[in-house]
């Protein structure tokens, strides 16, 4: 079935690849972000997250009146940020937990029984998800918060298929400002894959950590739609 396809933060590395696939592969899909990557035979929607939530609501809505009929929400917006709290200022804190947690559960709260078929939702987490970092206080927190927003939605019957990716280091422009060796870090064409692939198939929950040296996919957790676990672990 050809599906309508939200991806946020689809303007760039994973969520730019999962576009390419997904208009490869005949979807209909729309494109959020600051900036326009004229990917040809996408719809894209300027969306830009912002830390005052009154905005963000506002733009929410708006967004959802340029794209309609959302089977699927690929949420991928992230952005790094580094310094200890007590470094970070209100308006750092803010746009850190409104672009990692707030728009996707605002998102979904909107996408929820809008449709007959039930919506399915990819969050983009982290490996800061579960192995948290001095320096990334927040991004931790609101990675984590998203992946356990993600379990959550899982028990709820009237959501479809939830599927939670933790991935290690990306060479994307995530990393652009910094001095950080991206040598050995993963391809955002093949991450992007992986989440496919993972996607895929008959199921209502999968948390999977996407990892380097080498280069592997652990599924951590996968439920059938009775919530029964369908395998504890799994690495590809
Ligand atoms: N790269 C890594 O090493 C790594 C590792 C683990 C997890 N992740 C996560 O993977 C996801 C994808 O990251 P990536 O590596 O593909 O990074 P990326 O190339 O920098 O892409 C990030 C995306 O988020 C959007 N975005 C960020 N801040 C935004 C804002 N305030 N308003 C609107 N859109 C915003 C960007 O859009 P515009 O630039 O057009 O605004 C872009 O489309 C993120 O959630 C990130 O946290 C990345």
């Amino acid at each position: 079935m050809k599906k309508r396809i939200l991806i946020v933060g689809g303007t760039s590395g994973v969520g730019l690849e999962l576009a390419r696939h997904y208009v490869n592969d005949g979807h209909t899909v729309c494109i959020t972000g600051r900036h326009q990557p004229n990917l040809q035979g996408a719809q894209f929607e300027h969306f830009d997250i912002s830390a005052d939530s009154n905005q963000l609501t506002r733009d929410i809505d708006k967004l959802l009146t340029q794209f309609e009929g959302i089977n699927t929400l690929i949420y991928s917006a992230g952005f790094r940020q580094r310094g200890h709290i007590d470094e970070l200022v209100d308006t750092d804190i803010l746009q850190m937990m409104n672009t990692g947690l707030t728009a996707p559960t605002l998102l979904v709260q909107r996408l929820k029984n809008k449709l007959e078929t039930p919506l399915k939702v990819m969050l983009i987490t982290s490996k800061s998800q579960y192995d948290a970092c001095e320096y990334e206080p927040v991004y931790s927190a609101v990675k984590a918060g998203l992946g356990m927003f993600g379990a959550s939605l899982v028990k709820d019957m009237a959501i479809g298929k939830v599927l939670v990716a933790a991935p290690a280091g990306i060479n994307t422009p995530f990393w652009d400002g910094s001095d950080k060796d991206r040598s050995g870090m993963l391809e955002a064409k093949w991450v992007s894959d992986k989440i496919v692939e993972l996607s895929s198939g008959v199921f209502k929950y999968k948390y999977a950590k996407i990892l380097r040296n080498p280069e592997r996919v652990e599924v951590q957790e996968m439920l059938d739609n009775e919530l029964k676990p369908i395998v504890s672990t799994h690495s590809s």
